[in-house]
Formats: structure tokens, C-alpha cells, sequence
């Protein structure tokens, strides 16, 4: 893996994300791996930081695991790639079932954090929250985003996370 600058490869994360999704990853308390499917995502600089910025409804298994361990891992796939793996790590949940291992993806170790990556994605970021935070009702000042996203609420948090490294496969 050869370390690349976040920004410059952002374009096809971007790409992915629109385009069927990218995974993101988080470990639970014994280090396994959870994958879940994102469509959205920033890139931005907050701190004078690169920050890498995920939205994750409460709901989500991946919700907890972030909030537990502190880091997680944006794992983007070439375009139209792994199709089939985004569609099942964005209907099934961690709760009942080892995502990885249902689909046979391998995982090598994280580089600068604890999150272990995706071997068959070509784009991955490491990242450490520094903060989070959730959105409530009365801040969605769209009503069509309101009632188009959170008709019965679990509206997301968002958590914000450092990039630690981004490396491209
Ligand atoms: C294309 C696509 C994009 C998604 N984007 C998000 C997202 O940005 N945030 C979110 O909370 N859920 C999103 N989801 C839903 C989660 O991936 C889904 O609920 C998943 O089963 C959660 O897994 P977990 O319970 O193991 O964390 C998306 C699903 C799909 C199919």
C-alpha cells in the first residue's frame, strides 16, 4: 500500500460514494470488523486538520462500535466494484451476523489505527474521531429533508474523525 494525499484521491471516493457506496469499518471490543455501506461522506478541514466527516444513524450497529472504540476506517472500492458485498453490508446488520466472513472479504491490519481494512477495496482512510455529534429535529431546518430522511427520527450523528493516513492499494 502506498500512503497518498486524502485529497487527491477524493474525486473517486466521491464517485463511489454516489455510485452504489463505500464501506465503513469499526471493530468491536474483541477487534472483528464490522462493515457498513455509506452513501455519504466529507472531506473537509476542521482544526487545521484533515477530517474525514461520516453520517451513522443511532440505530446502526456500527453506531455503538464507533462511539466504543474511537476510530473507524472509510474503505472505498474501484468504481462498480463489490457491488453485491455494498448491497449486503447496507441491509444486514453486525447484530446478526460477522459481515466479513458471510462474504469471504479479506481484511489486513489497519497501518495507523486499530481498524482493520477491506483487501479488496483500492481506496482506504484511517481515522480517529475527535468528536461527535447528533442532529436533532429542531436543526433540520428543510422540512423536505425532515420528512424525506427522518420521518421516525434516528437522526444521524455525525462523527467526525482525523485522518490518521490514507492509503491507496
Ligand atoms: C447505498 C447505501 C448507503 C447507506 N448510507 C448510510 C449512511 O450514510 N449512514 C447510515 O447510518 N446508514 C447508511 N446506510 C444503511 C446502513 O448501511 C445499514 O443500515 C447497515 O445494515 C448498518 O449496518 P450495521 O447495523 O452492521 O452497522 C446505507 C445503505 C446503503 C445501501
Amino acid at each position: 500500500m502506498r500512503k497518498v494525499d486524502p485529497w487527491e484521491v477524493f474525486p473517486q471516493v466521491q464517485e463511489t460514494l454516489s455510485a452504489g457506496g463505500a464501506f465503513l469499518l469499526s471493530v468491536d471490543e474483541g477487534g472483528r470488523p464490522n462493515p457498513m455501506t455509506i452513501g455519504w461522506g466529507l472531506l473537509g478541514t476542521v482544526w487545521y486538520r484533515n477530517v474525514f466527516l461520516v453520517l451513522v444513524r443511532p440505530s446502526r450497529y456500527s453506531h455503538g462500535l464507533i462511539e466504543r472504540g474511537g476510530h473507524f476506517a472509510v474503505c472505498v472500492p474501484r468504481p462498480g466494484e463489490l457491488r453485491e458485498a455494498l448491497e449486503f453490508c447496507g441491509t444486514r446488520s453486525g447484530r446478526e451476523l460477522d459481515k466479513v466472513e458471510a462474504l469471504g472479504l479479506g481484511v489486513t491490519p489497519g497501518r495507523a489505527g486499530p481498524v482493520p481494512l477491506l483487501a479488496e477495496c483500492n481506496l482506504h482512510y484511517e481515522c480517529r474521531v475527535v468528536t461527535h455529534t447528533s442532529l436533532s429535529p429542531e436543526d433540520i431546518l428543510s422540512p423536505e429533508i425532515s420528512s424525506k430522511y427522518y420521518p421516525t427520527g434516528d437522526l444521524h450523528s455525525l462523527f467526525f474523525g482525523e485522518i490518521l493516513a490514507a492509503w491507496r492499494q
